[in-house]
């Protein structure tokens, strides 16, 4: 059986219902629901100040809610916190790592206090310092790591006794471009065994990664889709990159199809002109160009749709962001 159908039927691994988070003075989550199924990789999308990392503390029962519920494996964060917790493995925003530990001693009592003991103790926390690529550092201070191991260190702590859920804050923030690689390769061999709730203002690696996106704004649910179905529903227009040899008319010919916006004639090379055509949202006038390209007789080498992208969706619905 498909790996994914086998949880159609399962609880949810997060329910969050009508999640309201009041702070002296302000609302930062307001009304908040939805749900995540087992085994899916969510990406939590939103502006600064949106209300990502107070809706995953309350997940992780750091914090408690206003109003509305919030439970994860079936348990309630609040009510049945222990149990909730057991069920998942959080990386806040700032990892709150005891600064005079050294690295494998910190993992062993993390390790512990998660109820792991003896052998595989000791087992999961050299697997989990070798897939952070941690095991260099192992006997250091944490307080003398950089940002980007220190990260590292969170990630192997929430990971350590291979909790059903992860709820990762930002798990690449401070790192370089290989060290994200590395962490985004990682949640990928975990996907098909743990439910992922990932933060992040990287947008590639939320369209890499993640099975869906969810989009909030001011406390509110804004999006909720895969990351294609956003890029396809979002009405913003796309462009053709064209390169193609003719006669002199190509721009007017080009400007007369309908769906076009705007012609644009950039540098030609080597005697191919080049063009980029403005199209109206969700049309895609290649079979048209090729149709005229044939009355026409121009010789076409080179004919690209730059669809929108994931950040184009987000700009879109936060814009108004403060
Ligand atoms: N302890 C607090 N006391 C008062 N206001 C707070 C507190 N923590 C967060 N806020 C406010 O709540 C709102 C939501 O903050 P939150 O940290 O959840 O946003 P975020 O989506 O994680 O943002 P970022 O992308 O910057 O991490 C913000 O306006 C923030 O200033
Ligand atoms: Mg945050």
């Amino acid at each position: 059986m498909p790996e994914k159908l086998r949880f159609a039927g399962d609880p949810r691994m997060i329910e969050v219902t009508n999640l309201t988070k009041q702070y002296v003075g302000r609302t930062a989550v307001n009304g908040l629901s939805f749900r995540v199924a087992p085994g899916e990789v969510v990406g939590f999308l939103g502006p600064n100040g949106a209300g990502k990392s107070t809706t995953m503390r309350i997940l992780a029962g750091f914090l408690p809610a206003t109003s509305g519920s919030a439970k994860v494996n079936g348990f309630d964060v609040f009510h049945q916190s222990i149990e909730a917790r057991r069920s998942l493995g959080y990386m806040p925003e700032n990892a709150p790592l005891y600064l005079d530990m050294r690295v494998k001693e910190y993992l062993h009592f993390r390790g512990a206090l998660k109820g792991l003991s003896g052998r595989e103790l000791r087992k999961r926390v050299g697997d989990v310092m070798e897939a952070c690529a941690l095991s260099d550092v192992r006997r250091k201070i944490i307080g003398n790591l950089s940002k980007g191991y220190r990260q590292r260190v969170a990630l192997a702590d929430a990971i350590i006794n291979r909790p059903p859920l992860l709820l990762l804050d930002e798990p690449t923030n401070g790192l370089d471009p290989n060290q994200i690689r590395h962490v985004r390769d990682l949640l990928l061999t975990y996907k098909t065994r743990q439910t992922i709730l990932l933060s992040t203002h990287i947008l590639s690696e939320v369209e890499q990664t993640c099975d869906r996106v969810l989009l909030i704004h001011n406390g509110q649910l804004r999006a909720d889709d895969t990351p294609r179905n956003l890029v396809k529903k979002l009405r913003v227009s796309s462009d053709l990159r064209m390169e193609l040899k003719g006669g002199d008319d190509i721009a007017e010919e080009l400007n007369k199809i309908t769906g076009v916006r705007k012609v644009t004639e950039r540098n030609s090379i080597e005697g191919w002109k080049r063009f980029t055509v403005r199209v109206e949202a969700r049309t895609d006038i290649r079979t048209l160009i090729s149709e005229v390209a044939m009355l026409k007789k121009w010789q076409i080498r080179e004919i690209h749709r730059e669809l929108p992208s994931l950040e184009d969706v987000f700009v879109e619905l936060t814009a108004n962001a403060v």
